[in-house]
């Protein structure tokens, strides 16, 4: 048995140390990122005084996310990550959550399905070097005035509310947000997180008949990310939006499967994810 307690902030460089054996890119930023939003939602397993494991979750209400769930090789089929997984579900109903995703690599579904996480669809993980420019028609930023609009939008198909996530992530100087309404009703926004040359493309929440307006919103926030290495998560049967990405110079990295456990959470809706352990 090993004993899970919470991750902290000196066993942050272990964590990148741990997740960068998988080519995650992480940084101490990352781990703070999540510190920042739940406290109490990083974790870590330990064998006697050995740290051997780290996972972190992330609540929104009804909704949860979990991720970053990594073993050291020495430690594994022990039963670590089955603890972890099992800590964070705990964790997670504790504080009123009723269903969790999170994204997995497609050889471990039957290894969450152990623990009673589901099926949902595919996803495709793309990176573009370079981006190069795209053209695209003017759409609206993203204000503080328009946050509250953006929020009510984002909770109504995502199921859960990312209030404090987007709020970090749209104040935040230098990222992107734009949306579109119509009738003073929104139809869609995206947002992408801008690092010094990198950036992640995401979260993006699009009513599921406005296709037009997805790839437009897409276009404008690709339009200013160009030079820089661009990554997002896609559903693969978003044909058409998986299409512009690859007409401007994406490539599959890898593809990952969606699973929950508990009701399939939020509304159908043309969406990108806004990272791989937060949703
Ligand atoms: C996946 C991982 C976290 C499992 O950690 P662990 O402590 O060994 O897990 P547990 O002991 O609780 O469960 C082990 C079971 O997981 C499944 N499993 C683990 N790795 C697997 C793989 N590569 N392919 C298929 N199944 C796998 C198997 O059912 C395994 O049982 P077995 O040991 O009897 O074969 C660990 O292998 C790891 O850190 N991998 C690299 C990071 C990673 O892939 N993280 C998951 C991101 S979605």
């Amino acid at each position: 048995m090993f004993r899970i307690k919470p991750l902290s902030a000196h066993d942050y460089l272990f964590a990148v140390e741990l997740a960068n054996t998988m080519n995650w890119n992480m940084t101490v930023e990352d781990f703070k990122f999540i510190a920042s939003l739940e406290p109490e939602g990083l974790f870590l397993a330990m064998d006697g005084d050995k740290r051997v494991g780290i996972a972190t979750c992330i609540s929104y209400g009804r909704v949860g996310w979990f991720g970053n769930l990594v073993v050291e090789p020495n430690y594994r089929s022990k039963g670590a990550a089955t603890q972890l997984v099992k800590h964070a579900i705990h964790y997670l109903q504790g504080r009123g959550v009723k269903t969790i995703g999170l994204y997995t690599y497609q050889n471990l579904t039957k290894f969450y399905g152990k623990v009673g996480f589901k099926e949902d669809v595919g996803f495709a993980v793309l990176r573009a070097e370079n981006l190069r420019h795209k053209e695209s028609l003017p759409f609206m930023r993203i204000r503080n005035k328009d946050l509250s609009l953006i929020e009510a939008f984002d909770r109504e198909f995502f199921g859960g509310d990312r209030r404090r996530l987007l709020e970090s992530i749209i104040l935040e100087e230098g990222n992107v947000g734009f949306y579109h309404s119509e009738n003073n009703a929104v139809t869609g926004y995206v947002a992408a997180t801008v690092y010094d040359q990198l950036a992640w493309l995401g979260p993006l929440i699009c009513h599921p008949d406005k296709l037009d307006t997805a790839l437009g919103l897409v276009a404008a926030a690709l339009s200013e990310l160009a030079g820089k290495t661009v990554y997002t998560v896609v559903a693969k049967k978003e044909t058409p939006l998986v299409d512009m990405f690859l007409s401007v110079g994406f490539k599959e990295d890898f593809s990952v499967t969606r699973m929950f456990l508990g009701e399939p959470a939020g509304k159908n809706c043309i969406y990108l994810a806004e990272s791989l352990e937060r949703g």
